[in-house]
């Protein structure tokens, strides 16, 4: 896609004569490849993008997904796709490049295996870091982009809707889990976008855990953090709940847990730097009586990645711009007992914000 790839060369001062993606097996492969090239389908292990200053994209497709490659191709007047097996890649790559002097690489995405291959087909090339400049280009969204996060938003929040009917006392984190991923797929997504995090009890308490053979009991807490992937695109939504027999203060530490959030996204708008939305959220759950409890930045980018590229902590000085997409996720955690995190995906808009998820954030009791 023409735009994207001069929106990158204008973030690089001074500009290179490439800026060259290589693809290694899954899950290493750099999601920008697709960014650039805009391919629905395919999975393009191994594949070189060699972008040009002017816009022109040259695509090395292996034989496994040429008739992807080709068909996106015919759509987008800026691409050329090359068919190649893997042992001859490394021949063709320098042919396209001509003699570039500067080439630019994905320093935070290209294995090292690439980079020694790349400096065997490049020898004496003087190598620069693209890193910041897609990063900066990629957190910004286009309409194309938000309407599959909105797509893949809804999704996720269908199936959150779902997980009050789907508690039963006796059932397994990974039982829970499988159910709302299976969900995700009825509803549409092609994959989940990241390990469905299904936490019982004490286990809720700790924000990355991967759910077990728990059995969810009475009187315990819940959180359910999942996402969707619609055409390569991610949401990201967390939703606590409360099973059986009531506990006043995790009642307490929800309702805390929602101010939080709403102090949060009323800081969002155009111009503030991102630690500010992440400072209001702290400083409702550093003046409750749960201090501390917040161990975690308050959200990140989403996109093609589900961590796509910026996380926002108390030190993120990053300028939120309109069009961004990120999540809003404020948490409280108490070891050995249980923990509470809301976690919505928003956009930002000229003013504020507008909502990509949708259901609903207040404190669910569920009867066991
Ligand atoms: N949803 C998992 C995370 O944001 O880390
Ligand atoms: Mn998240």
């Amino acid at each position: 896609m023409k735009e994207r790839v001069v929106r990158i060369f204008d973030r690089m001062d001074p500009k290179p004569d490439l800026v060259l993606l290589a693809n290694s097996t899954d899950p290493h492969v750099d999601q920008t490849f697709y960014y650039l090239f805009g391919v629905p389908s395919g999975l393009f292990e191994g594949s070189v993008a060699i972008a040009h200053p002017d816009g022109e994209l040259d695509i090395l497709s292996s034989p496994l997904e040429a008739e992807s490659a080709e068909q996106a191709a015919k759509n987008d007047p800026h691409v050329q796709v090359h068919v190649v097996n893997r042992e001859d890649t490394d021949a063709l790559v320098p042919k396209l490049a001509g003699n570039p002097g500067t080439i630019a690489l994905h320093y935070r995405e290209l294995t090292h295996d690439w980079f020694v291959r790349l400096e065997k087909v490049f020898p004496g090339a003087k190598w620069v870091d693209a890193s910041e400049a897609i990063r900066r280009t990629r957190v910004t969204k286009d309409a194309s982009e938000l309407e599959r996060l909105r797509k893949a938003a809804e999704i996720g929040s269908a199936v959150g809707r779902e997980i009050p009917r789907l508690l039963k006392a006796g059932m397994t984190e990974l039982e829970l889990a499988a159910e709302m991923e299976y969900r995700m797929g009825r509803h549409g997504a092609s994959g989940r976008s990241f390990a469905t995090i299904v936490a019982f009890g004490p286990h809720s308490a700790e924000p990355h855990y991967q759910p077990g053979s728990a059995r969810l009991k009475s009187g315990e807490s819940i959180v359910c953090d999942f996402g969707a992937i619609y055409e390569r695109y991610v949401s990201d939504i967390t939703r606590s709940f409360h099973f059986g027999q009531r506990d006043e203060e995790m009642k307490r530490v929800h309702d805390t847990v929602e101010a939080a959030q709403r102090a949060a996204l009323e800081a969002i708008r155009p111009g503030v730097p991102a630690k500010e939305v992440h400072l209001a959220a702290e400083r409702v759950i550093n003046d409750s009586p749960w201090k501390g409890r917040l161990t975690h930045g308050v959200g990140h980018s989403i996109g093609l990645a589900v961590h796509d590229g910026w996380g926002y902590g108390p030190k993120a000085e990053d300028l939120i711009e309109e069009g961004m997409a990120f999540t809003v996720e404020p948490g409280i955690y108490l070891p050995g007992k249980g923990g509470v995190r809301i976690e919505d995906d928003i956009v930002v808009t000229r003013d504020g914000y507008s909502f990509l998820t949708t259901t609903p954030r207040s404190y669910l009791e569920v009867p066991a």
